[in-house]
């Protein structure tokens, strides 16, 4: 149990919140920002309702007696990068912790009901605290970002009130009714800079000291040394390799791994957003965390960005501008319109009675919060409420590497599909990341290539240890890229004299002269004896779609015959379509090769997965 101190008695003094206060913890295991938002949200209302409470916001757990727990489930059913530690004490830790049972607490979770795991995380830890003996003070909340998920948050909150009430007020005032709370708007403190007087370097932002201990928090900012198109020109879509240059930077990997990606909103996004400011893109500013001055919510906001950059490099790299403005934005855009029709609009659109609008204006039609700015001109936040309040902080993109460090130790390649198509309103989207993918200028054509922060973040998608083990890999489209890394790792290890198992890879695409990535490579790979069957659905070759998961049918006594030799099966891709596709068509193979029923298909699937020996990496 890493996570409670040794040393408790030492904590505890050193916590020691003073007489009649009462210490109270909000947890967080959040991936991109949303629920370390909705920690600090639920903290300082917490703050402002019970004068007893002493709120602390955390992602690691100490022995509290009250705490609440807002986990957000992401991939394939798997905890966040700052609550893997946790959640692997809470479900693996074989002893019981007394101390859980003087915990009362309650759980969020953050999810989509999109994928097959909805809110795994939440529900698991909920269910464990209660097993170990923890009070569950509210029942467990089901947050849904399919819908709104902010709505599912308020919900549970508000439940939380009449209990928190009992705990937090003392006898005497236990009658009296809490007042209303209204969250102030969070702001940062804002200076201006005379770029002809002030030195300042964009490009320090956002680079790790040098120590190589590179995490989301300090990424290391890298060349884009090779980019390419991988489809070929008759092909209405893009697809693009890409390969960062680790050299001198102390970076690694290993095969299977991802690298996350900060990437900046393209030029034309930049502009609009600095038009709908109002402010000039060349502005030079900074902005400040305000600690405990009573006004400002500031302090209790990660900075999103150091030292004084100009207003360009700030909408580039730090802004979210392209999701859908969550409800919190629009309050905060309507507390800064100047029209009175647009403010009443704005705050009808976040409030309950406008709950289907909102799902339907917004939502529904994936308006960006460009759009909705575009929409509501009176409205000028200035910049402090604006990086506080109104525009999420840019969120890192996740690539699974297609490379393997043992052919290309210093460079991490990422194979990443173009996200660009119509939105319901009309507009081009074009995802952030992807599209700057696409632009990227890398080292080979210019010495004035493009660079970007990135970080790697470790996975449990490996090779078996024994090469020897058969493997079947199922990766259509740019599912295809942890394989290449895969593929490249038995080239070297055949070539370091091991021998290799039979490796079986369905790939698909849609037509044989656009989309079918790394071909070449593949045949090589055929060739060179590490592919022993390569497998590929062309699902817009011929009259009728063709699917790995329907090659994967055609193939099906061979696939159970690998498997059942200790073989591991692995899957990459679209978890919402292919991935689920996949694993149904496994246990139907399953099912029928063995000749079982439904429910013995499924348990033997199940322990395939609890084994390691099916692997899923799934966006
Ligand atoms: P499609 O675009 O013709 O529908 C890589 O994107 C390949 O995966 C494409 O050939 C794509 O086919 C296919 N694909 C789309 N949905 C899928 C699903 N649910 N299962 C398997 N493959 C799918």
């Amino acid at each position: 149990p890493v996570l409670v101190p040794k040393k408790v008695k030492d904590e505890e003094e050193e916590e020691d919140v003073g007489p009649g206060k009462v210490k109270l913890t909000v947890f967080f295991g959040t991936q991109t920002g949303t629920a370390e938002g909705f920690a600090k949200a639920l903290a300082e209302e917490i703050k402002a309702r019970y004068e007893k409470a002493v709120v602390k916001v955390m992602d690691l757990l100490k022995k509290e007696t009250l705490a609440f727990f807002l986990v957000a489930t992401y991939g394939d059913g798997e905890p966040t990068d700052n609550a893997a530690r946790f959640y692997k004490w809470f479900t693996e830790g074989k002893e019981r912790e007394p101390w859980l049972q003087q915990l009362t607490y309650g759980v969020f979770g953050l999810g989509n009901r999109q994928y097959e795991h909805f809110n795994k995380i939440g529900k698991v830890i909920d269910e464990q605290l209660s097993e170990q003996g923890a009070k569950r003070l509210i029942p467990l909340g089901l947050g849904d970002d399919d819908q709104c998920i902010e709505d599912d948050f308020t919900a549970w909150r508000e439940q939380l009130w009449p209990e928190l009430d009992l705990i937090l007020r003392g006898q005497d005032d236990a009658d009296s009714v809490s007042t209303p709370y209204t969250a102030a708007i969070p702001e940062y403190r804002v200076m201006t800079y005379d770029p002809a007087t002030t030195s300042y370097d964009d490009n320090d932002a956002c680079v790790s000291g040098g120590d190589a201990s590179y995490d989301i928090h300090h990424p290391c900012r890298v060349n884009v040394a090779v980019q390419k198109e991988l489809h070929t020109p008759e092909s209405d879509r893009s697809c693009i390799h890409l390969e960062f240059d680790l050299s001198g930077t102390g970076i690694v990997y290993e095969t299977g791994d991802h690298v996350g990606v900060f990437a900046e909103n393209c030029d034309e996004t930049v502009e609009e957003a600095a038009k709908l400011l109002g402010q000039s893109l060349n502005l030079l500013f900074s902005i400040h965390s305000d600690k405990g001055d009573g006004t400002s919510l500031g302090g209790s906001l990660p900075p999103p960005f150091p030292g004084p950059c100009t207003l360009r490099t700030a909408l580039a790299r730090y802004a979210d501008l392209l999701n859908p403005p969550r409800k919190a934005s629009l309050i905060a855009l309507a507390a800064h319109a100047s029209e009175t029709s647009e403010a009443e609009r704005l705050k009808f659109l976040s409030s309950p009675q406008g709950k289907d609008e909102y799902a339907h204006w917004i939502l529904g039609s994936q308006r960006s919060l460009l759009e909705v700015m575009a929409e509501f001109p009176s409205s000028k936040p200035p910049l402090g409420v604006f990086f506080a309040a109104v525009a999420p902080r840019l969120q890192p993109r996740y690539y699974s590497i297609s490379s393997s460090p043992r052919f290309a130790p210093s460079r991490v390649h990422v194979t990443c599909a173009v996200v660009y198509g119509p939105s319901p309103t009309g507009r081009i989207h074009k995802g952030v990341c992807s599209t700057w993918m696409k632009n990227a200028i890398p080292l080979e054509s210019s010495s004035d290539c493009n660079k970007a922060p990135i970080f790697i973040r470790t996975s449990n998608f490996k090779l078996p240890a024994d090469p020897s083990t058969p493997i079947i890999m199922v990766g259509p489209g740019t599912g295809l890229a942890p394989f290449r890394g895969f593929l490249q790792e038995r080239l070297a290890l055949k070539r370091e004299g091991a021998q290799l198992g039979p490796a079986v890879l369905f790939f698909g695409c849609r037509n044989r002269g656009m989309d079918f990535i790394y071909e070449n490579e593949l045949k090589n790979f055929v060739d060179q004896g590490v592919i022993s069957e390569l497998i590929v659905a062309f699902s817009r070759e011929g009259p009728q779609k063709e699917y790995v998961q329907h090659k994967m049918m055609e193939k099906a006594a061979q696939v159970w015959s690998l498997i059942s030799q200790e073989g591991y099966i692995y899957v990459c891709g679209d978890a919402k379509g292919m991935a689920r596709d996949v694993h149904h068509t496994l246990h139907t193979i399953i099912q029928q090769q063995e000749n079982v029923d439904s429910s013995k298909a499924e348990a033997m699937v199940k322990k395939l997965q609890m084994d390691g020996r099916y692997l899923r990496d799934v966006w």
